[in-house]
């Protein structure tokens, strides 16, 4: 570049296109950094994802070693032992999840499509912790409908986004006091902020449910594609939300 061009390139006035495109870079390299100063994950999980990114038509849909090992702290830190896995794809989060879980652990994961489900099941099938997994093939509403209240300490929330606040609404029925929510994808690629299709209206609203329900404590996290962790408050005549059962 010649030095008046450099020259000129310099006295641009920064705009927010320049300054987006340098975010996006920036964004992209804290991902990889991020992904490089994370613990790896189990040799079968590493190769779900080779396989996912590599075999799979749909390979952005990978849950991936940072929210991976998020989801791992989680259940380690909370105790979990009940735990629901909502969208299986190939595996990953309910493989995952299962790792983090002490025996009597168990993950019941959820999958409309039986390619997918097929994959991760040959998946499970090969690792020490795939008894704890329950794979059940179907629609995750009907299936969510179908668990008894209070019942379940976490729910990953990672399936069809237009079903998000009908799952919001079921898991917060099916937890036990104090149970946790990580729903994925909640920034939706940034479309949330001025949504236009199904999905971005339905997660945009789901945001707006999730941040106006007082029996939820919420920390929205812009970890890749945005991750609300969520718990439920115990109904306790100190907390805000307080409604006397009789
Ligand atoms: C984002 S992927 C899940 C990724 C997975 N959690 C992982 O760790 O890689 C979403 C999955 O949910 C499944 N799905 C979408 N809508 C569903 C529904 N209504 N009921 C059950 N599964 C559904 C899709 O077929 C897809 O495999």
């Amino acid at each position: 570049m010649s030095s008046k061009s450099n020259e000129a390139a310099k006295n641009k006035p920064e705009t927010s296109k320049t300054i987006h495109s340098f975010m996006d870079a920036v964004a992209w390299e804290a991902e990889q950094y991020a992904a490089d100063h994370t613990s790896p994950m189990s040799p079968l999980l590493e190769e779900i994802e080779n396989y996912t990114l590599n075999e799979t038509n749909y390979p952005s849909m990978l849950t991936g070693r940072v929210v991976g090992r998020f989801l791992q702290l989680i259940v380690t830190l909370s105790g979990a032992t009940n735990v629901i896995d909502i969208g299986t794809f190939t595996g990953y989060s309910a493989l995952a999840i299962a790792e983090a879980l002490a025996v009597e652990g168990r993950v019941l994961t959820i999958e409309h499509n039986s390619t997918s489900a097929d994959i991760a099941q040959a998946f499970f099938a090969r690792s020490p912790h795939g008894t704890k997994i329950d794979l059940r093939l179907g629609e995750a509403i009907n299936i969510l409908q179908s668990l008894p209240d209070k019942s379940v300490d976490l729910v990953f929330i990672d399936a069809d986004k237009t079903n998000y606040p009908a799952y919001f609404r079921e898991s917060m029925r099916i937890l036990r006091e104090g149970g946790l929510i990580l729903a994925d994808n909640v920034l939706w690629y940034g479309r949330i902020f001025k949504p236009q299709d199904e999905d971005s209206k339905a997660v945009a609203a789901f945001n707006e449910e999730v941040n106006g329900n007082d029996r939820a404590e919420k920390l929205f996290l812009t970890l890749r594609d945005g991750l609300y962790l969520i718990r439920k408050t115990p109904n306790s005549p100190l907390s805000p939300s307080f409604s006397s059962p009789d």
